[in-house]
């Protein structure tokens, strides 16, 4: 009796572990970023074909200090290592992290505050593998697992490029992470399980254009480290590559080709102007952390490499999620049509429907259309309300513009209006509230 009581015990236990490493294993061992093509993989020296590194053929005679600065576009390094109002790549800005906040540092030749001291072995442990000099360990909030792609060459353009700006005086600003997350030699573990950790490696199978748009997508752009999904550990869930991930507040659509929920019914032209302008007749605008891409980054770069970023995005394996599909247009009826959203509705009346028309098809300028736009058919109205409490962001010559009515309305006020707009001209009603309008605003 006790024999058999003991031997159950240990069965069950047993049962738990091995379902807890699975569960673990499943976490830690995730595809790489290219495992889904499939075909063959080769070296980069055994590559037969164009490369897919380096500048595109239109810069191939350009100086070392030009190719360096389309790759330091490419990258996007300005966009995080710049502080609001400052100096671009003097570094300062916060990234607020559920457990503290961590501040970019200054990437300027500073000597004392910036990186002029690095070598060149020194900045391609940092942007290859996340370890700064005297082995300080770098967090992942640094796209150091996508950049890890990127061949020596092409970083040290980059790093080559950095040195020729003017060197900024400013002060690192330490982060104010707690134990355990301040213990900074974790992130080598991170790194043993979730840097790839290796150059790019082209599919032979697959043409120029394809392996072009792999290298930029993967490495440079880091289209993942916002798009794609997290796990438990922070990594990105390449088994649902780009299926909707998070980016400081913001959500960051599922970009794949599923015919509902991602971007499968975009045409190829309304995909490329959307990369190259952040907007595409029709289509969604881009706002917050992807409009600071475009405008940093992706409108810097050549229309071949739009076209390459382009049709490697429309390879990779659709997936469905439970964004639903965007809304027709608004029924004619605006009167009474949302029950309890009375406020919403009067407050798009005097703030919004100048700019946007009651159709919601935008007065005077198709960027202001608001039906089948996805933030407004995401029934969380994160990107809604970030939207209405921050505006367009900086304004862009020749571009229509937003303000933002963050000092104007209150949290109730706000998610009042969004829940208006999304039950009006999106497919679902959203129910945020005045707390996440709170949260949204703090961050
Ligand atoms: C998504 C935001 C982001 C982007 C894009 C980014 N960085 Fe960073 N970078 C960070 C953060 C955050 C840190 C600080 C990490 C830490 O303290 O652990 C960092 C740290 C660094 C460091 C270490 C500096 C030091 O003093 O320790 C270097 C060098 C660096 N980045 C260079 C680059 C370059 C070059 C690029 C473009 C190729 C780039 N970064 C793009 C966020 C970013
Ligand atoms: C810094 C984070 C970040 C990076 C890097 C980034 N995106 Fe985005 N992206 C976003 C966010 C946030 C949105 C939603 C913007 C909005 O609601 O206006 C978005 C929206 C989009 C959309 C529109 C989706 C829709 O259904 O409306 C496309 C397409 C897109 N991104 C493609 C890309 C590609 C391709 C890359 C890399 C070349 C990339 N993004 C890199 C954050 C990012
Ligand atoms: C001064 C004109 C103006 C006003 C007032 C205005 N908007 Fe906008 N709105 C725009 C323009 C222009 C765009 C496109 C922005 C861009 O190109 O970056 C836009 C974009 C948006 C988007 C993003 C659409 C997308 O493609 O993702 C939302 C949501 C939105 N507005 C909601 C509102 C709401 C709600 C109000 C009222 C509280 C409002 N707007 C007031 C002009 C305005």
């Amino acid at each position: 009796m006790r024999g058999t009581t003991k031997r159950r015990a240990l069965i069950a236990a047993g049962v738990v572990v091995a379902a807890g490493a699975a569960v673990l294993a499943h976490a830690v061992f995730l595809p790489g970023p290219l495992d889904f093509a499939k075909g063959t993989r080769v070296s980069l020296a055994d590559y037969k074909g164009p490369s897919p590194t380096g500048v595109p053929k239109e810069l191939a005679n350009a100086a070392v200090l030009e190719r360096g600065a389309y790759l330091t576009a490419a990258a996007d390094c300005q966009a995080c290592h710049t502080a609001e109002g400052g100096t671009p790549y003097a570094g300062g800005r916060p990234f607020k992290l559920p457990f503290g906040t961590l501040y970019t540092p200054n990437i300027t030749p500073d000597a004392e505050t910036g990186i002029g001291r690095w070598t060149d072995a020194d900045f391609l442990k940092a942007v290859h593998k996340g370890v700064a000099p005297g082995g300080r360990h770098l967090y992942p909030a640094f796209p150091y697992a996508s950049y890890t792609l990127m061949t020596d060459e092409d970083v040290l353009a980059i790093k080559a490029y950095l040195f020729s700006l003017a060197p900024v005086r400013r002060a690192n600003l330490p982060d104010t992470f707690s134990f355990p997350f301040n213990q900074r030699w974790l992130m080598a573990v991170w790194g043993a399980f979730f840097n790839p950790g290796h150059r790019f490696e082209p599919v032979a199978d697959r043409g120029p254009e394809w392996n072009r748009g792999a290298y930029l997508v993967e490495g440079a752009a880091h289209c993942g480290e916002c798009h794609t999904p997290r796990t438990l550990f922070q990594a990105m869930d390449t088994r649902h590559k780009f299926a909707g991930g998070q980016a400081e507040g913001w959500n960051a659509y599922n970009i794949t080709p599923d015919q509902t929920s991602g971007i499968g019914t975009w045409s190829a032209p309304e995909i490329e102007a959307y990369l190259a302008q952040g907007h595409a007749k029709g289509r969604s605008v881009a706002s917050g952390p992807m409009r600071e891409a475009v405008e940093l980054s992706f409108s810097k770069l050549v229309p071949s490499d739009i076209v390459a970023i382009r049709t490697y995005l429309q390879s990779v394996p659709a997936v469905h999620t439970d964004l639903p599909a965007p809304a027709g247009p608004a029924p004619r009826d605006h009167g009474t049509a949302v029950a309890g959203a009375i406020d919403g509705k009067r407050m798009f009346e005097g703030a919004c429907a100048s700019c946007h028309a009651w159709s919601g098809a935008g007065v005077n300028s198709a960027d202001a259309q608001l039906t089948a736009k996805r933030a407004v058919n995401d029934p969380s109205a994160a990107n809604v309300a970030l939207m209405i409490l921050k505006g367009s962001g900086p304004q862009v010559a020749g571009r229509p513009y937003m303000p933002g009515f963050a000092g104007a309305y209150s949290d109730e006020e706000i998610a009042a209006v969004a829940n208006y707009v999304t039950a009006r001209f999106g497919a679902v009603a959203s129910t945020i509230t005045a707390q996440d309008v709170a949260r949204l605003r703090a961050d």
